[in-house]
C-alpha cells in the first residue's frame, strides 16, 4: 500500500511508514495537477495545512482509505466528501496544544505591554516611553471561550499569572474544569461581559462561524483586548475593525485570518492590532510531534491496527461499537424524550 506525504515531514515519518511495510511517495508541496493523478494510486495521504483535499480531487480515487492531517484543523480537507467515499479523516490533536497555549500567552503579554509596537518604534529611532505605558496582567479577568485541550492549557498558565479566569464551553463537564481554577460561565454573554482579556479556542465550523460579531462586541467591557489563535472566520473581521475604531475594543492580537495571508486586510492598518502569521503551532517541538503522530496513526490505520483521532468515525472499533450500539440508541431515545418534557423549576 502507498502513502503520499503531501507536505514537509521529518525523515523519521518515512521510516515509521516504511517499517510498517508501506511504500512512501514523499512529495512535499505537490502541485494540484500531479496530485490529481497520484491520488488514484494511494491508500493514504498525510498533509499539513499546505495541501487542500477537495471533493473533485476525491472523485479521482477509489483506493484512498485514510487522510491524516498533521495538526488539529481539518478545514483543508473536505470531510463530508471523504466520508461519502468511505475515507477516514484523522487529525493529531495532542502534539501542538502546548505550543498554541504558549503563543496565546505570548500574545497576551504583547497586547498588555505593546511589545510589537514598542519594538517597531525603537527600531524607527524613537524613544516613546510614555506612549507605551502598559497594563499589569495580574488580577485581570481572562475570558476563555472554548475549554478543550488548548483552552484548558491556556487557563493553567493564566492561573499561574494570578489572573481571574472565566470560561465558557457548552461541551465541558464540571469534573474536568474543576482541576483548572476556572469559573464556568452559564453562557457566552457572561464571559463577554466580564473579560478584560478574551481568548478563543474553538474549532471553526458552521456553529462557530461568526461567533463574535457586532452584537457580541457590544456586550463586552469597553477596553477589552482580544486574542485569536484558533481560526479565522470565528470573529467577524469587519465588526472587529469597527469595534476597535469605536474604542469598544482596545486591542487585538490576531494569529489567524479569514483569508491567509491577509493581503489588503483593513485590520492590518490599525496600530491596536498586533499579528503573527498563523504561528500558534509553529514550534520545532510541535511540528515534529504532530508529524510523528500522523505517521504512526497512518501506519496503524493501513495495517489494520485501527483508526486513532478520526474526525468522521465514532471513537471505537467495530466490536466495541456493536457492544455499545444498544446503549447509544437508548441514550438517543432518552435525549429525545427529555427534550419534549416541560422544564420544571
Ligand atoms: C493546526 O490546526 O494544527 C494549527 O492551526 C496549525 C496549522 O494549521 O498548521
Amino acid at each position: 500500500m502507498q502513502v503520499l506525504i503531501a507536505d514537509e515531514l521529518p525523515d523519521v515519518c518515512i521510516e515509521i511508514l516504511e517499517k510498517s511495510g508501506l511504500k512512501v511517495l514523499n512529495k512535499p508541496g505537490i502541485k494540484i495537477d500531479e496530485l490529481k493523478t497520484i491520488i488514484s494510486s494511494c491508500e493514504g495521504i498525510i498533509l499539513r495545512s499546505g495541501t487542500k483535499i477537495t471533493a473533485p480531487l476525491l472523485e479521482n480515487t477509489d483506493r484512498l482509505k485514510a487522510i491524516c492531517r498533521a495538526g488539529v484543523g481539518v478545514d483543508n480537507v473536505d470531510v463530508p466528501a471523504a466520508t461519502k467515499k468511505g475515507i477516514v479523516v484523522m487529525n493529531t490533536p495532542e502534539g501542538n496544544i502546548i505550543s498554541t497555549a504558549e503563543h496565546t500567552v505570548a500574545l497576551l503579554f504583547s497586547l498588555a505591554r505593546f511589545v510589537p509596537q514598542a519594538c517597531a518604534s525603537v527600531k524607527a529611532g524613537k524613544w516613546e516611553r510614555k506612549k507605551f505605558t502598559g497594563f499589569q496582567i495580574t488580577g485581570k479577568t481572562f475570558g476563555i471561550i472554548g475549554l478543550g485541550r488548548v483552552g484548558r492549557q491556556v487557563a493553567k498558565r493564566a492561573a499561574a499569572l494570578e489572573m481571574k479566569i472565566i470560561g465558557y464551553d457548552p461541551f465541558i463537564s464540571p469534573e474536568v474544569t474543576a482541576q483548572y481554577s476556572i469559573q464556568i460561565a452559564k453562557n457566552l454573554k457572561e464571559v463577554l461581559s466580564q473579560a478584560d482579556y478574551l481568548t478563543i479556542h474553538v474549532p471553526f465550523n458552521s456553529e462557530t462561524k461568526n461567533l463574535i460579531t457586532r452584537n457580541e462586541f457590544s456586550i463586552m467591557k469597553p477596553g477589552v483586548r482580544i486574542i485569536n489563535c484558533a481560526r479565522g472566520g470565528i470573529i467577524s473581521e469587519e465588526d472587529l475593525y469597527q469595534a476597535i475604531k469605536s474604542g469598544q475594543v482596545a486591542g487585538a492580537a490576531i494569529d489567524v485570518f479569514d483569508v491567509e495571508p491577509p493581503v489588503g486586510n483593513k485590520l492590518l492598518e490599525l496600530e491596536q492590532v498586533i499579528t503573527t502569521p498563523h504561528l500558534g503551532a509553529s514550534t520545532e517541538e510541535a511540528q515534529f510531534a504532530v508529524a510523528v503522530e500522523a505517521a504512526e496513526q497512518m501506519a496503524d490505520a493501513l495495517t489494520g491496527k485501527g483508526f486513532r483521532n478520526a474526525v468522521n468515525l465514532p471513537p471505537y472499533n467495530i466490536e466495541e461499537y456493536n457492544t455499545l450500539k444498544p446503549y447509544i440508541l437508548l441514550a438517543e431515545k432518552m435525549g429525545s424524550l427529555l427534550s419534549h418534557l416541560p422544564l420544571v423549576g
